[in-house]
């Protein structure tokens, strides 16, 4: 059996919290005509609450199979994952969307936003979802926007916004409903580097206010702002490393340490208010009936 992360290591933080998130011998295979397919095999990782952490390895590696398990888009072939103490594997269909809706924002590379309707509305999805009354939903939709710095853009459609504010309203819907842990699967990988830097200092900022922050990335710039690299291979962790020296971790970030010592108190707010959530999965279901979504200005 792999090693999980040393539980010693604890005790060097002031708080010693138990995992967030605690993965156990996961394997993910998939079937593809007589071929069988390891994504995962054998997993074993503890993530606390308020760690960053870069998922890194070759394509094929199993990072994106990693984070969907993690996301409770999918589940374990074998294995089991407990999220916040709650054993997903064992979960219905139904269960498991509304877990993942309190608890995971998600960000893609390619931003998942409905074409033809309006920063705020993309952003107000997950709370349409929640059937949140109009009033509320708005409102937090704006501090959602004003957050990733996008508030006087909130009404153009994502054709008229660049790459990186695309990106930005991405990470807006995936805050709105205070997930305890945003992932994302190769956030800058479809902007240049002076938008992946900025999109980079949104997500420094996020972990640095105590969100478990967990991003996948072939670019080893990119993951020098984690605190803690994983590398897999062949559906494998093959190294497991914290950074001390991360990006996000220098002190030009205005203490950035400090701030993510203590978990966030917003965490456990959003876990008893928020219901339903900031899925990509349901953006694509909201795509399919989009005319009949209409701009909810
Ligand atoms: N739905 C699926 N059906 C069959 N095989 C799959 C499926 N999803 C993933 N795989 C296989 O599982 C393995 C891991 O895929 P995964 O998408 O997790 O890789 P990755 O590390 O994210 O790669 P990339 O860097 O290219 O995104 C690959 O060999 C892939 O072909
Ligand atoms: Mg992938």
């Amino acid at each position: 059996m792999a090693v999980a992360e040393p539980r010693a290591e604890r005790g060097a933080t002031a708080a010693p919290s138990p995992a967030l998130i605690e993965v156990r011998g996961v394997h993910k295979l998939y079937t593809v005509g007589s071929q069988e397919v390891r994504a995962l095999d054998g997993v074993d990782l503890d993530i606390r609450r308020g760690e960053y952490v870069a998922i890194m390895g070759a394509s094929g590696s199993g990072k994106s199979t990693l984070m969907n398990l993690i996301g409770c888009l999918d589940t374990p072939t074998r294995g089991s994952y407990r999220l916040d103490g709650l054993a997903v594997e064992r979960l219905r269909d139904e269960e498991l969307a509304r877990v993942r809706n309190r608890q995971i924002g998600f960000v893609f590379q390619t931003f998942h936003l409905l074409p033809r309707t309006t920063a705020l509305a993309n952003v107000e999805l997950p709370l349409v979802y929640a059937r949140m009354p109009r009033g509320e939903r708005h409102e937090l939709a704006r501090k959602a926007i004003a957050e990733v710095g996008l508030s006087e853009r909130s009404h153009h459609t994502p054709n008229e916004l660049s790459g990186g504010q695309r990106q930005r309203v991405a990470i807006a819907r995936a805050l709105v409903n205070q997930p305890s842990i945003l992932l994302a699967d190769e956030p800058t990988g479809n902007l240049d580097s002076t938008t992946s830097d900025e999109i980079m200092e949104l997500f420094d900022r996020l972990a640095a206010a105590g969100k478990t922050v967990i991003l996948v990335t072939h670019e080893d710039d990119i993951a020098e702002h984690a605190r803690r690299v994983i590398v897999m291979r062949d559906g494998k962790v093959i190294s497991d490393r914290q950074q001390p020296g991360s990006r996000a971790a220098r002190p030009t970030d205005g203490g950035a340490i400090e701030a993510n010592a203590e978990p966030d108190p917003d965490d456990e707010a959003a876990d008893a208010e928020s219901v339903v959530g900031s899925g990509a999965d349901e953006a694509e279901e909201v795509a399919a009936v989009e005319p009949a979504q209409g701009d909810s200005r």
